[in-house]
């Protein structure tokens, strides 16, 4: 979700390296299910390095919307790859659009597909119902991944087949897809290893720089930064500091881009809660971690509706 000055500094080596890599992916087709704020940054950045995408979602409305986030986000990729030549910018919008085809068909975009990343809302009954329809429309040889958060990729895949849990891993993008070049590749027990190479190739055929870890809550970014971002709530619940004061401290101090609860913001708090909460009640050796006890600051701004920059106001006013 941030990066660290330190880490910032270890980025432009990092791509140097998976550019002289083998980074060639053999996966050309890939279905991205759900076109909200991840799923079309996904299918966008997959369609800009040249797959053919098809993004799935449950109605037009929905796939539209899609559609129109992909098209604002390239309009600024193409004003700064054509700062003067406005033809240029429309030709390189419309080809990268040109790759994406909608579709609300879940069973024949992943018929042909050789990836299928799932991006759908952060529901366990409703990712394992997704992926037991795609376990049986896919190709035999597809991978299936999903962009989940918080959810254990085990649990998600547990109705699936043992042939096909060999071919699911978790591939988790952040936000804002087409600017975050990390994308985390976790890897089940059961995952083959050729199928995490494969992953790993399509994430650097796409641009990305990939960090491959086991399938445990919060993989390694969000395991890292909740405890961090929920001990900033409470700094603020003894009344230790201000939210502007912590922020600033943490920005000039530890070299942080953003201040916790400015993320807090950004992140969303009804998501940040939805995670702790989860990892709380049954996470996978985090249940009972006073870490991730319930603030009642957090549940109370929740509560109010105060989400954070979507609703206009979090820790802060916007
Ligand atoms: N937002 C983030 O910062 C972030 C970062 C990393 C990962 N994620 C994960 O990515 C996933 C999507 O998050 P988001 O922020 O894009 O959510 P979102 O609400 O913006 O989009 C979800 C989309 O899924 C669609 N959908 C719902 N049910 C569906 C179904 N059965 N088939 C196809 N589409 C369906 C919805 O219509 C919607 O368009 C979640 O699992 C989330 O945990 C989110």
């Amino acid at each position: 979700m941030f990066r660290p000055s330190s880490l910032a500094r270890a980025v432009p080596r990092a791509r140097a390296f998976a550019s002289t890599a083998a980074a060639q992916s053999a996966i050309r087709r890939v279905a991205v299910i759900g076109g909200g704020q991840m799923g079309s940054g996904i299918a966008q950045v997959a369609a800009a390095h040249k797959h053919d995408v098809t993004l799935v979602d449950v109605s037009q409305e929905a796939l539209e919307r899609g559609k129109g986030y992909m098209a604002k986000s390239l309009g600024r990729v193409a004003k700064k790859k054509f700062p003067e030549d406005a033809q240029a910018q429309s030709r390189f919008v419309e080809e990268v659009l040109g790759r994406v085809s909608l579709s609300t068909d879940l069973k024949a975009a992943a018929g042909s597909a050789g990836l299928v990343i799932e991006a759908a809302v952060e529901n366990i009954k409703l990712k394992q119902e997704l992926f037991a329809g795609l376990a049986a429309a896919a190709p035999e040889d597809a991978i299936l991944a999903s962009n989940t958060s918080s959810l254990p990729i085990a649990r998600i895949a547990a109705p699936l087949s043992a042939e096909r849990k060999r071919r699911m891993i978790g591939l988790h993008f952040f936000n804002p897809v087409p600017q975050m070049k990390l994308v985390e590749v976790v890897r089940t027990d059961e995952a083959e290893q050729q199928v995490v190479d494969d992953a790993v190739a399509f994430v650097k055929g796409i641009g990305k720089v990939p960090a491959v870890c086991k399938d445990t809550p919060g993989f390694i970014v969000n395991r890292l930064l909740l405890p961090y971002t929920m001990e900033a709530v409470r700094l603020l619940e003894r009344d230790v500091a201000s939210p502007r004061d912590i922020d600033t401290a943490m920005k000039l101090g530890a070299g942080y881009p953003m201040g916790p609860f400015e993320l807090c913001d950004y992140v969303g708090l009804d998501t940040i809660k939805f995670i702790v909460d989860g990892w709380h009640k049954e996470g996978q050796g985090l249940a009972g971690d006073k870490l991730f006890a319930p603030s009642a600051k957090l549940d109370e701004l929740v509560k109010k509706g105060h989400l954070g920059v979507k609703t206009g106001r979090g820790f802060y006013e916007y």
